[in-house]
């Protein structure tokens, strides 16, 4: 089966279609025949080694993460889905693969597609959503009337995590680029500020919690935003932020990893029409090189990055 794949870490020059053989289907485990594959930046970031303490030495890797297609097979202990269902769902990130024909993943790590969906939009979900619903739901306890302000409220976690504060009822404030003003302002967020104006959006005061979906709101800074019980959440953490985070108990850490047992709330969300996966562009599998290296040195267009098969 063709998958992408690299033999090294690095940059995107390492990356090319490779065969590899179909592993076995666990007893816990499916086989999904792909159908689109979502690109996030913790595929290039993995690829370039970022976890390599935890995704060791073994190669060729694959790469992706994210993924929606039709099971194929099933092992013995699993019921939650049958052959032929069409489910969407995420990867381990220590085996990765989705960027290939077929992925063979943790029956626990899918839900079944909502018919409402494409493929490409279900494939959009899980890790962007995933890591939205820790961040807001969990970490922020986002509710009617709160205060939370996001920093990157345009890229695909910061839209996720808008639409499910609104929808918890939640006030929303944000931050973004200039070309993305009118999709946060028509999404519901109020106000929106620029980057460069971080005085700005300090002066506001009193947030409950402050979101940095981009690592780049400095954490002090962060902290000024904040009512006294307010939180603090990051989803790029540097041992720098952690420094300064972790000297406070109101520094929350969220992975997307920590949110795969929302799978199916965001699975009957999204079904809804409560959360709106965006797509950006939706490329040939054929163009997957390409289409990766661009979406990682910035050249795409704005939503996601959708492999289709
Ligand atoms: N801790 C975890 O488990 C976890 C999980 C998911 C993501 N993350 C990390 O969180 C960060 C955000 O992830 P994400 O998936 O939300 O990233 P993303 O969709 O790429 O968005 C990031 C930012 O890129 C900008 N952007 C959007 N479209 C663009 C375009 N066409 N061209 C250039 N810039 C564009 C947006 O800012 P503006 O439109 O405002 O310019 C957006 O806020 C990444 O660093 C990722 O690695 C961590």
């Amino acid at each position: 089966m063709k998958r992408v794949q690299y033999d090294r870490y690095g940059g995107p020059e390492k990356m090319y279609f490779g065969e590899c053989d179909m592993p076995e289907v666990g007893d816990n485990e499916v086989r999904v025949s792909v159908k689109a594959a979502a690109i996030n930046p913790f595929d290039w970031k993995l690829r370039r080694g970022a976890m390599k303490l935890i995704t060791g030495r073994r190669f060729p890797k694959g790469m992706g993460t994210d993924f929606a297609g039709i099971v194929e097979a099933t092992g013995s202990n699993v019921g939650s889905v049958s052959v032929g269902d069409e489910v969407f769902g995420t990867v381990d990130f220590k085996k990765s693969g989705a960027f290939g024909e077929a992925v063979v993943v943790e029956a626990s790590h899918t839900a079944k597609k909502p018919p409402q969906l494409s493929f490409a939009e279900a494939a959009s979900l899980p890790i962007a959503a995933m890591t939205a619903w820790v961040a807001i739901i969990d970490r922020a306890q986002a509710r009617p009337g709160a205060r939370i302000f996001i920093n990157g409220c345009c890229g695909a976690v910061g839209a996720f995590a808008v639409q499910l504060a609104l929808a918890r009822g939640a006030q929303v404030a944000g931050a973004c680029g200039s070309a993305s003003r009118e999709s946060a302002r028509t999404a519901g967020v109020a106000p929106v500020f620029g980057y460069s104006n971080a005085q700005a959006y300090t002066r506001q005061g009193t947030y409950d919690a402050v979101f940095d979906t981009l690592g780049t709101l400095d954490v002090g800074h962060g902290f000024s935003m904040l009512n006294p019980r307010g939180v603090f959440v990051d989803i790029n953490p540097t041992p720098t932020r952690l420094l300064r985070g972790m000297l406070s108990r109101r520094y929350k850490l969220a992975f997307a990893t920590m949110g795969i047992r929302h799978l199916h709330e965001i699975a009957a969300l999204a079904g809804s029409g409560t959360l709106r996966p965006a797509i950006g562009l939706e490329a040939p599998f054929t163009d997957a090189l390409a289409v990766i290296a661009d979406a990682e040195t910035g050249r795409r267009s704005s939503g996601k990055t959708v492999l289709a098969f």
